[in-house]
């Protein structure tokens, strides 16, 4: 199936940017997600692929067919783009049966009685609905709603599908088997898919590449791993779960290696960190799994620090620490009751990556030469 590339989108609500030259390109059979936080231009995007949004400028297409071109002054109808949508608010027609919602897409294409027939009954099969087409929406939970949903997208077969947070009206227990079972059937199905959230959980777990937006901008794009382990900036670390930062003076001990010399953290704390970076004031991110708890240990030397537990939270399957190191607070997560009040500390080797203030545009991100942005990496 052709990709869809999406390039420069731009638009404007009277003085608010609110899509600033968004670009990227959800290659074939690929689950790409916009993540971000409310209010940063994720539907704005989505509907505007999907044709229900007509942005200032840029540009979309799938494959060779040009869907939108604001300069040229394309912009094909919805229903012409070949595309599958699920809505924010699923927007099912409350009047139709289950089998009317989801035959309605071929309806207004003309499509013949018994091949709506025929085309219904087979998603709503694999939707697994199939005994509830003749069902009102309101007859039915939240979850088996968004499945109508989803059946309403497939039915006139897309060769893409756009989801804007589908699961957001399911519980925590249902939005997990939502998950598998959309991963499952869009792996199947081998349809490009991009899929909006909010929350980095469904994020991390759903998608090939992560496109991490914000004020408008995508901000940092990568496969899972990479935006989680190497966030770039202080907004992304911060916004794909929970982060220490711990600012001090870089020094490179490698081609993408560099120490962090922090007073009151003895031995430092090995950073990943791109070549071309000067040496100087830096801020690291560390996530509290990386940084691994164990009984204190008596005399002095080894590596990691001494610190003090001053809050313990138990989560279920693990425990979060709050510790105090010199002059720092600390979380860590571990599956262990270290008792005591004072613990042992020691970061996992490049498990901290440096990180700038400021998020920078993932297309700019490239020019700056690597993930992290060499501006904040001051001379001293
Ligand atoms: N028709 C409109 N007129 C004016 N402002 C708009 C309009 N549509 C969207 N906006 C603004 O554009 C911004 C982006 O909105 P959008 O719906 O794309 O955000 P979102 O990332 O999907 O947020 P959420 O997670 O809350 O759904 C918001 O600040 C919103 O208030
Ligand atoms: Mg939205």
């Amino acid at each position: 199936m052709p990709e869809i590339s999406v390039r420069r989108l731009t638009q404007a609500f009277g003085s608010a940017r609110v899509l600033d030259q968004v670009d990227f390109t959800v290659p074939d059979g690929e689950f790409v997600t916009l993540l971000g936080p409310s209010g940063c231009g994720k539907t704005t995007t989505l509907m505007s692929i999907a044709g229900f949004h007509t942005p200032d400028a840029g540009t979309i297409a799938h494959g060779d067919r040009v869907l939108f071109d604001a300069a040229a002054r394309r912009n094909l109808p919805a229903e012409q783009r070949e595309l599958g949508v699920v809505f924010q608010s699923y927007a099912l027609w409350p009047h139709l049966t289950v089998a009317q919602n989801v035959g309605f897409p071929l309806k207004i294409r003309r499509v013949g009685k018994a091949e709506i027939t025929r085309r219904v009954g087979e998603v709503l099969d694999l939707v697994e609905l199939g005994h509830r087409a003749a069902a009102h929406p309101h007859q039915l939970s939240g979850g088996q709603q968004q499945r109508v949903a989803l059946a309403r997208a497939l039915a006139h077969r897309p060769s893409a599908l756009l989801l804007d947070e589908p699961f957001s009206n399911l519980d925590a227990k249902l939005r997990e088997r939502a998950r598998e079972w959309l991963g499952e059937l869009q792996r199947e199905l081998g349809i490009s898919t991009v899929f909006v959230t909010h929350d980095q959980t469904e994020a991390l777990a759903m998608s090939d590449r992560i496109l991490v937006m914000n004020g408008g901008r995508i901000v940092r794009a990568g496969t899972p791993e990479e935006v989680y382990h190497r966030p770039g900036s202080r907004f992304v670390a911060d916004f794909l779960g929970r982060c220490n930062f711990v600012t001090g003076t870089a020094r490179r001990t490698g081609a993408d290696t560099v120490l962090l010399e922090v007073p009151g953290l003895p031995g430092g704390i090995p950073c990943h960190g791109e070549a071309g970076s000067a040496p100087g004031i830096a801020t690291a991110a560390i996530r509290p799994e990386a940084l691994i708890l164990s009984e204190p240990r008596t005399g002095a030397g080894g590596a990691g620090w001494q610190a003090e537990v001053t809050q313990l939270t138990f989560l279920g399957d693990h425990y979060l620490y709050t510790l105090q190191v010199g002059p720092h607070s600390l979380q860590a997560l571990s599956t262990r009751r270290v008792h005591g009040v004072t613990v042992q500390v020691t970061p996992a080797p490049a498990a901290a990556s440096l990180v700038t203030d400021e998020p920078v545009p993932a297309d700019r991100e490239a020019d700056l030469g690597r993930a992290v942005a060499p501006s904040v990496l001051r001379a001293v």
